[in-house]
């Protein structure tokens, strides 16, 4: 039986239909609202407005819910494996075993760069950022593989184009960490598996052997940060390619939105928060009052959520992965005790409990990327590697869609009205 909400504006009343998706969630059709009455909605920073349909990941903020495709992110973090939860977030299933060899070999068919890429890398000074490095030669792509440069790809092309960027930016990143290294680039080796053949081009040495629990442990921070919605990357991502600009302007319009603090840059900001803790005597306490005061700036990064409002299930699975992967490497980091100590204060502060603040996904992941040795300006390039697969599949959700067009929303003007020029000898 078909719902609407009844919006009374101007002494006419207008039914705007309510469309409810398969988990329940409520959402009022405005789609014909400007035609029918000429009003817009505004929602600064939409947090209350649905950019889209989509099959590919549902979370429930109040009840701490992730599941990409149906599945809960707690059965895929310990029974799947990345590349398997990227093969299931872009083709909407799990894989057959065929399926997935045939999907592991198109990925490892592109384990190499063009050589012009890695002449862009070696361009860049050694203290760049990583993330500019990396936006930098995605975006390049597009003149290696001109193929790509046209409105709507072939399905087959699609699909290439998601296992080549699997591919490349998993060679991006260790081969710009070994130049800040001095160190020779090592070649992709696909057949330890994507995560280990990674570890190994970061770290490869003549008696470098992967750790299979290490090489797991990032498998599994790689899953938890694969997608998560209409997030503000992924959002992006969908903007960009809603004009028929190429794949891997889409992309690294997201590597540019996740650069931000507020959003994938936050795992590098809790890190040095917690290290300037450190520095200063460690007192943690002091840093939660800091985070209440309103007349500073200082905010407690990996805490608080657009939309969890209770615990980020992904930040529960990290925490517990940090003991594991501190153990397994014999690491004590006196940064995870000042993590666990804001965090506990924190969960009984009302300023934290009335506004519902809870770790996110940002809040702990640090901590296991430093133990394996990745440099804390690296830890949102290691965001970028995992979210890759979500961005992806949300880019191919909306090139499949018919219904899909440009993104253009509207606005509420607050200028000046009209006006006549004058002459600059008379202002
Ligand atoms: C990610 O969207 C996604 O799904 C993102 C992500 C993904 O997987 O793609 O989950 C990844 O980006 C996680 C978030 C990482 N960012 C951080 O950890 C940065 C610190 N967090 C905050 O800046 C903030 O919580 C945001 C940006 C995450 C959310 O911002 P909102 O939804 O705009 O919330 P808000 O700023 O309106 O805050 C509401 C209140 C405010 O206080 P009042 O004005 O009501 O008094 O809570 C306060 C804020 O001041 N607040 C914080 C806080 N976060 C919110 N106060 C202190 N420290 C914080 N971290």
């Amino acid at each position: 039986m078909s719902e609407f909400a009844k919006l009374e504006l101007d002494g006419k009343t207008y039914e705007l239909p309510v469309i409810t998706g398969t988990e329940g969630e409520k959402a009022i059709d405005i789609r014909a609202l400007r035609g029918t009455t000429g009003y817009v909605t505004l929602d600064s920073g939409y947090g209350n407005t649905a950019s889209t349909f989509s099959e590919i990941t549902f979370l429930d903020g109040e009840q701490g819910v992730l599941r990409y495709r149906g599945y809960p992110i707690e059965q895929l973090a310990e029974k799947s494996s990345f590349q398997e939860v990227a093969y299931l977030l872009n083709f909407g299933k799990l894989p057959s075993e065929r399926q997935f060899n045939d999907w592991k070999e198109s990925i490892n068919s592109f384990s190499t760069l063009p050589e012009g890429d890695k002449k862009i890398i070696e361009a860049f000074p050694t203290s760049s950022h990583p993330m500019g490095v990396i936006v930098s030669v995605v975006g390049s792509l597009s003149a290696y593989y001109p193929e790509y440069n046209i409105p709507m790809l072939s399905d087959e092309q699609r699909r290439k184009a998601i296992a080549q960027l699997m591919a490349q930016v998993k060679t991006i990143i260790p081969y710009f960490y070994r130049m800040t290294q001095g160190l020779d680039p090592v070649k992709s080796k696909p057949h330890k598996g994507y995560t280990a053949d990674f570890l190994n081009m970061m770290y490869g040495a003549e008696d470098y052997e992967v750790n299979p629990e290490v090489a797991k442990a990032l498998d599994v921070l790689l899953i938890l940060h694969a997608d998560h919605e209409q997030n503000c990357s992924a959002s992006t991502v969908r903007l960009v390619g809603s004009s028929h600009a190429n794949v891997f302007a889409s992309i690294s319009a997201g590597i540019y939105a996740l650069w931000g603090q507020l959003h994938g840059g936050a795992n590098q900001a809790v890190l040095e928060m917690l290290q300037n803790i450190q520095d200063n005597g460690g007192d943690y306490k002091k840093y939660l009052e800091k985070a209440k005061d309103k007349n500073d700036p200082f905010r407690l990064m990996g805490f608080g959520h657009r939309v969890y409002k209770n615990f980020d299930p992904r930040a529960k699975i990290i925490k517990k992965q940090c003991d594991k992967v501190l153990d397994v490497l014999g690491v004590k980091d006196p940064l995870l005790d000042i993590a666990r100590g804001l965090e506990e204060e924190a969960l009984k502060d009302d300023y934290f409990v009335e506004r519902k603040l809870y770790p996110n996904v940002d809040f702990y992941s640090g901590i296991i990327y430093q133990a394996l040795g990745i440099p804390t300006n690296m830890f949102t390039a290691m965001f970028v590697l995992g979210r890759l697969p979500g961005w992806l599949a949300q880019w191919k959700e909306m090139k499949e869609d018919p219904t899909s067009r440009i993104g253009r929303p509207r606005q509420i003007y607050t200028g000046k009205t009209v006006r006549d020029y004058v002459s600059i000898d008379q202002r």
